[in-house]
């Protein structure tokens, strides 16, 4: 059974100053995930948001609260991320040394687990996680800023995964995708897909619409 693509647009590349009517126009236009990228300044070069923006952010949609941690030491925010309103935690693997107790702490809350690998990680340094975990975040761009390139290399990575893990597994690429390539993405086993400056432009409703397959 193929699984239905869902299209995660990054809040990175929104309005913040009218964030909510932003996030409601891509929803309205057919957006099933927000794709929330948290960073730290640490374990990326930049820094966005974290639990008070969610939880204001709560009160305006019921979309499925993507949350990406680009941060060091997640174990140590996960359970105020879900207080906030996650529904999803994306933690990376090059930023912790306890990745087993991240995943429990988000499954033991009811809540999605997903592991991420920055583009020059390899598929081995989380393949013994693909089992308890619910989700795979292959990044293909560097981690820290919206509006990069997408690095086509990270295509077999995604095609490894989907090959190990079987049809029904939830595989999202991030980074860099647009309507020209959202398609390789797809052909090469991701199905959910995160788009920032794609989907957060001057047209958002018909951004939305071009990326929908
Ligand atoms: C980058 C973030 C991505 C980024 C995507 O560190 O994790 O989610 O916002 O933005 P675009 O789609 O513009 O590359
Ligand atoms: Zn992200």
């Amino acid at each position: 059974m193929e699984k239905e693509m869902i299209l995660s647009p990054s809040i990175l590349s929104a309005d913040f100053g009218i964030l909510a009517e932003q996030v409601k126009r891509a929803e309205n236009a057919g957006a099933q995930w927000l794709h929330i990228d948290v960073m730290d300044g640490h374990f990326v070069p930049n820094m966005t948001f974290a639990m008070p923006v969610i939880k204001s952010l709560r009160k305006y949609t019921d979309m499925f609260f993507d949350v990406h941690l680009m941060i060091d030491k997640p174990e140590r925010y996960i359970d105020e991320f879900i207080n906030a309103g996650a529904d999803g935690v994306t933690f990376h693997i090059e930023a912790t040394d306890k990745p087993k107790e991240c995943i429990e702490m988000i499954q033991n809350r009811g809540k999605k687990a997903a592991i991420s690998i920055n583009p020059k990680t390899p598929v081995s340094a989380i393949e013994k996680y693909f089992d308890k975990v619910d989700m795979v975040l292959v990044m293909s761009v560097e981690p820290g800023y919206g509006g990069q390139k997408y690095i086509e290399s990270v295509n077999e990575k995604i095609a490894y995964i989907r090959e190990k893990m079987g049809s029904d597994f939830d595989i999202e690429v991030d980074g860099g995708i647009n309507a020209n390539n959202i398609d390789n993405a797809i052909n090469a086993g991701a199905n959910i897909i995160v788009a920032g400056t794609a989907v957060f432009n001057d047209d958002i409703e018909g951004s939305v619409r071009s990326l929908m397959r």
